[in-house]
C-alpha cells in the first residue's frame, strides 16, 4: 500500500461514528493524509482516543459528542465544529448500527416494528439529518465532498436482518437524489458499500448468527470466526476486509482524483456482489 497516497492538507473532515471500527480507520488516514478531523459519536471515551490517535499524526482533531437522529444536536454540532475549525471540506456519514440483540431473523417476524424504526431511524434518518446539517455549508462554498456508509447487503440481502438491508439500499436512493441536487453546486455525493469486516458492530452477534446458521456457522468459535467464515463463503477472493481498505475507497472518493465521480455506489466488498 506504500505507493498509494492521498493529500488532504489543512482539509476539514467531519466524520460521525468515529469512535471505533471503520469510522476509526477512516479518521486515521484522513489525518495521515494531512486533514483535520471532527470526531462524531455517542462514545466519548473511544471517540477521544480516536482523536488522539488523529492528533499524534500531526493535525487538529477534535471529539463532539453527536446523535445523529438529533436534529437541534446536528445544528450545535455543526456551529461548533465551524467555530473550531472555520469549514468543513468533507463530511463522512458512517454511523450506523444493525439489528438488536435478540431481534434477528429468520424468521422476519422476529424483528419487530420498534426495532425497524430504531434502525431505519439511526441508519437512514441518521445519515439524512447530518447531511441537511452541513450541506448549506457545501452549497454556500460550491465545493465539498459527502461520502455516505452504506453495505453489501444493500444488494446481497440477508433474511437475518431485513430492516439493515432496506436501511442500506435507502442509503444509496438518498446518495443519488443529493448527488442530483448539490451536483448543481460543485458538491460530490458517493455511498461505499463495505462487505465483512471485524468490528464493534458484531460484538454480541455472534451466538445469535451461530445458532441462525448452524450448518455453516457452527464451527465458529469467535465473533471473528464468524465473519471471516461468512466472507469466505459469499466473496469472489474468500476473504473479509480491513477496516483500513474501507478507508481507502472513502479517502479516493473524498480527493481531486474522483472529480467525476458522484452519485455512485462503490462496492468494497471483496468480491461479494455480482451486478
Ligand atoms: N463492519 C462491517 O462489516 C460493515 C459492513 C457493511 C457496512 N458497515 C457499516 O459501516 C458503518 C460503520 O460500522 P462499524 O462496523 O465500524 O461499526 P461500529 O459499531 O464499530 O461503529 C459504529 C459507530 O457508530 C456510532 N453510532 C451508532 N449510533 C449512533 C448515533 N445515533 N449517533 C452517533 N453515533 C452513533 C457507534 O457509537 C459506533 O462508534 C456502519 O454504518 C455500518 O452499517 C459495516
Amino acid at each position: 500500500m506504500e505507493n498509494i497516497k492521498f493529500c488532504f492538507p489543512g482539509k476539514v473532515v467531519v466524520i460521525t461514528g468515529a469512535a471505533a471500527g471503520l469510522g476509526r480507520a477512516m479518521a486515521l488516514q484522513f489525518a495521515k493524509a494531512g486533514a483535520n478531523v471532527a470526531i462524531c459519536d455517542l462514545k466519548e471515551e473511544l471517540a477521544t482516543e480516536t482523536a488522539k490517535l488523529c492528533e499524534a499524526e500531526g493535525v487538529k482533531a477534535k471529539f463532539y459528542k453527536l446523535n445523529i437522529t438529533d436534529e437541534e444536536m446536528a445544528a450545535s454540532v455543526k456551529d461548533a465544529i465551524l467555530a473550531d475549525f472555520g469549514t468543513v471540506d468533507i463530511l463522512v456519514n458512517n454511523a450506523g448500527v444493525t439489528t438488536a440483540p435478540g431481534k434477528m431473523g429468520p424468521p422476519m417476524a422476529n424483528i419487530d416494528i420498534a426495532d425497524w424504526k430504531r434502525l431505519i431511524g439511526i441508519n437512514l434518518i441518521g445519515t439524512v439529518t447530518v447531511t441537511k446539517a452541513f450541506a448549506p455549508i457545501f452549497k454556500e462554498k460550491k465545493q465539498g465532498k459527502i461520502v455516505n456508509i452504506s453495505s453489501q447487503t444493500a444488494y446481497n440481502v440477508t433474511v437475518s436482518m431485513p430492516h439493515y438491508c432496506a436501511s442500506k439500499l435507502a442509503i444509496v436512493s438518498y446518495t443519488q437524489s443529493c448527488s442530483v441536487e448539490l451536483g448543481k453546486y460543485n458538491v460530490n455525493v458517493n455511498a461505499v458499500c463495505p462487505g465483512y469486516i471485524y468490528t464493534p458492530i458484531y460484538h454480541g452477534a455472534g451466538d445469535e448468527l451461530i445458532s441462525k446458521f448452524p450448518a455453516l456457522l457452527g464451527d465458529c468459535k469467535s465473533e471473528e470466526e464468524v465473519v471471516t467464515k461468512l466472507a469466505a463463503v459469499s466473496t469472489s477472493l474468500g476473504r473479509p476486509e480491513k477496516p483500513e481498505d474501507i478507508a481507502y475507497c472513502v479517502l479516493f472518493l473524498a480527493s481531486d482524483a474522483a472529480s467525476e465521480i458522484t452519485g455512485n455506489a462503490v462496492i468494497v466488498d471483496s468480491g461479494g456482489v455480482r451486478r
